[in-house]
């Protein structure tokens, strides 16, 4: 077992709902006052709700002035145009969302996105004042392998190349191996931290002030006992939560792990 590391971290830890495609507009609301509920009082970390776009107006009425933050799950590379289907940095903007998830493998690998699609999606949350939440990670077969590194390295590399190491200052990267998602079975904190630190080394390696201006999250089967491992290790910044945040109680208890 790692040993959890018991200091008070310097920054709040951020806990992020990533939804999916999941919810309506009257089971939102009620998840949504259940998460206030509780949550009420000292916040033990920052929370951010990402949704699917139709319910963003609904965010924007329910936690305008609370201590939550909200965002969307995906959005274009392009700033306008003629592209059916697809949602603008700028829209989002609309909405006052302030965080993005980008580059999510059940995106990319349906979709097909390569990773200059992903840089630029990257970059387009930035140019418009978003935070964006960088999903990268591993299969299962490439961990196997042992590749995992090489994988997540050329992920990061891709953004460096294209827009420099000074890209990720103030961003969130999400560490979410494939095979931990929605699986149960969950990366180690061991497994977590290892990762962790070679993703700011290398974020390190091309700009080391960067670096220290960017929050690591893990995500993969986060739950309420495994959270509290997960966020004590001080490698690891937050959590992106897919299916335990649909139930208010897992989700509540999520964040509640999170070291004061
Ligand atoms: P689960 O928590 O359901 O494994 O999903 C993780 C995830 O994909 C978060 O973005």
């Amino acid at each position: 077992m790692h040993t959890p590391d018991t200091s008070s971290p310097s920054t709040p830890k951020i806990v992020v709902a990533n939804w999916k495609m999941h919810g309506n507009l009257q089971r939102n609301q009620h998840l949504i006052q259940q998460y206030l509920q509780g949550l009420q009082g000292d916040m033990p970390c920052e929370v951010v709700v990402c949704v699917p776009y139709p319910y963003l107006a609904q965010m924007q009425h329910l936690l305008a002035g609370t201590a939550l933050h909200w965002g969307a799950q995906n959005i274009a590379k392009f700033e306008q145009g003629a592209y059916t289907g697809e949602v603008s940095a700028e829209m989002l903007c609309d909405f006052a969302a302030r965080y993005v998830i980008i580059g999510h493998s059940e995106r990319s690998t349906a979709y097909c996105e390569s990773d200059e699609n992903i840089a630029e999606k990257f970059m387009m949350a930035k140019r418009h004042g978003l935070i964006p939440i960088l999903c990268v990670g591993e299969t299962l077969l490439e961990r196997e392998a042992g590749v995992m590194e090489r994988v997540v390295g050329k992920q990061l590399e891709t953004i460096i190349r294209l827009f420099g190491g000074e890209a990720f200052a103030d961003t969130l990267i999400s560490y979410e191996p494939i095979w931990a998602i929605g699986t149960g079975l969950a990366a180690s904190a061991e497994q977590a931290v290892a990762m962790h630190s070679f993703i700011r080394d290398t974020v390190a390696a091309a700009d080391s002030a960067a670096a220290k201006r960017l929050k690591i999250l893990y995500g993969g089967s986060v739950n309420p006992q495994n959270a509290i491992q997960l966020l004590h290790q001080k490698e690891i910044d937050g959590a992106l939560v897919g299916r335990c945040s649909l139930d208010a109680e897992q989700f509540i208890k999520i964040c509640q792990a999170a070291p004061c």
